[in-house]
């Protein structure tokens, strides 16, 4: 029986539908969540990225200002606007569009964005709120791509707790905080990397995969346990130019789930955004609310 299907078009939709919900009747009290991107040169993936954002945002009710600088500009006028948003009421999500170009460094980037406006979830001060279990006491957010393979698991019903998973790639962004997320679900984790020995061997024990490497085929039906949940973080071109992620197509007749590309985690890693800009807009509506 081939795997079936992990369809983030479909809950993505369906988050943002209901999203669109909670935006109205925040914005019913008179604080219309906003956000704000920022895009440095004119890379054309992240145009489209940028403009699939800001899209997202008008459907969801959403006030998105987006910010286009040129790729020359200078850190010091970066880091500037930055300050501006940080400042400005009327934002409550801030999100710089990476890559960079390479005079910038995204570090400083990233850590100037202030942690209650981090709904990308790239500031140190998430990344620690994640290692220590502590972004639902209020600090930082949870990255939004890890945050929607988490979601399409669990509308699946996909068992986690005591399962083996394996994550392929340690980025800041996908595969560290992917494992994090994953071990606080009670799953043994295994991160694996393009350093790994016998990467084939480990994967044929994963009861969950998950590959963030960017390289076609990098995941073949003959690594997979049958019946396994098969997610593909991958976004890469074949040699036609077609859409492909990380897996290879074989891998459907073998696993128990699997997540398309596209149509499976990019869609959620846009509604996990929308989730977050709507999180921290309820977040600082808490702490500007007059209790008396
Ligand atoms: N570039 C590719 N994916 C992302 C993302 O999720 N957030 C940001 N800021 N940049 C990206």
């Amino acid at each position: 029986m081939p795997a079936r299907l992990l369809d983030g078009s479909a809950l993505s939709a369906a988050l943002r539908r209901a999203l669109a919900g909670d935006v109205e009747a925040l914005s019913s009290t008179g604080r219309r969540p906003g956000l704000a991107v920022v895009l440095v040169g004119d890379d054309p993936a992240s145009q489209v990225y940028v403009r699939n954002k800001v899209r997202a945002c008008a459907d969801a009710g959403i006030r998105s200002e987006l910010r286009r600088l040129p790729d020359d500009v200078t850190e010091a006028g970066l880091l500037d606007v930055i300050e501006r948003f940080n400042a400005d009421d009327g934002i409550d999500g801030i999100l710089v569009q990476m890559p960079l170009p390479p005079h910038l460094s995204p570090a400083r980037v990233l850590e100037t964005i202030g942690v209650d406006k981090d709904v990308d979830g790239f500031h140190l001060s998430s990344a620690g709120a994640l290692l220590h279990g502590r972004i639902e006491d209020g600090i930082g957010f949870l990255p939004c791509t890890p945050y929607g393979v988490m979601r399409l698991l669990d509308s699946a019903a996909v068992p986690i707790a005591g399962r083996h998973a394996v994550v392929i790639g340690r980025s800041n962004t996908v595969g560290k905080p992917m494992a994090l997320m994953l071990l606080a679900r009670d799953a043994t984790v295994t991160l694996c990397h393009s350093r790994t020995r016998d990467l084939p061997e480990i994967v044929r024990t994963g009861d969950i995969v998950v590959s963030a490497v960017g390289r076609a085929a990098t995941v073949t039906a003959d690594m997979i346990k049958p019946g396994a949940a098969v997610v593909d973080v991958g976004i890469n071109r074949d040699a036609a130019g077609k859409l492909v992620g990380d897996v290879d197509a074989t891998v459907r007749e073998v696993a128990g789930w699997l997540s398309p590309v596209p149509g499976g985690v990019g869609p959620m890693t846009i509604a996990m955004l929308l989730e977050n800009t709507v999180l921290a807009a309820r977040r600082r509506q808490a702490h500007t609310t007059p209790t008396t």
